[in-house]
């Protein structure tokens, strides 16, 4: 059984030169920009888009593998964040995407007693991460067809999945109840 653990990074101090590396060395072929240039990704790191009121990122760290992508949290100042998780080319496939969200529920359930549900989203062509989603144990919550604009092509819908604190205290999934017509 492979494990997964957070380490945050500092974005703008002893981590910058890895991070914008990792950032501008992927594709990320199910994001909004499949590469990031280097001067954009500078720029965002030292606004602080991966580190300020909204937002805060870590390394994941395999315990064999070492480190194998990042997970940024964003709208850190809501209620209910989201996240952004990477996991380098050369291990994706190899089924860490499971233990790195899992990793990433506990860390936010257990540091941010405040949150309730935890949030994500993605494209519906990303099938390995509507997979993680499910054995992750999160539950699909809404699919909004044409929400995802694509460059020069047709867009694609978005799907976003949630996870409530209470299942993840009790290990249950509570299922969205899509019948309108049930009183
Ligand atoms: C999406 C991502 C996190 C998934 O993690 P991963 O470690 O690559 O995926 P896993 O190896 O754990 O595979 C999860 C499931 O997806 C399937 N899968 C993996 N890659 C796949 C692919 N390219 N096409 C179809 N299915 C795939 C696996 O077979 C597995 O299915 P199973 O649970 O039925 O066995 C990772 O690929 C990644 O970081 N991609 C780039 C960034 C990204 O898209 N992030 C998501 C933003 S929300």
């Amino acid at each position: 059984m492979s494990s997964v653990s957070l380490v945050r990074l500092d974005p703008t101090g002893a981590d910058r030169a890895d991070l914008i590396a990792f950032l501008t060395g992927e594709e990320f072929p199910f994001h909004v920009r499949r590469t990031i240039a280097r001067a954009d990704a500078e720029a965002a790191v030292d606004a602080g888009a991966y580190r300020d009121d909204e937002h805060d990122t870590s390394w994941l760290e395999h315990d064999e593998l070492g480190r194998v992508g990042i997970v940024r949290l964003e709208d850190l100042a809501d209620p209910v964040p989201l996240f952004d998780l990477r996991i380098a080319g050369r291990f994706r496939g190899q089924g860490l995407g499971v233990p790195a969200l899992r990793a990433t529920t506990d860390h936010v359930f257990r540091t941010l007693p405040e949150v309730t549900r935890f949030e994500g989203q993605t494209r519906e062509d990303n099938v390995a991460m509507r997979r993680v989603f499910v054995r992750a144990g999160w539950v699909k919550e809404a699919h909004y067809r044409e929400g995802w604009p694509v460059e020069g092509g047709r867009p694609v819908a978005s799907v976003g999945y949630g996870v409530l604190r209470r299942d993840w205290e009790t290990g249950t999934t509570t299922p969205v109840p899509w019948d309108d017509d049930e009183r």
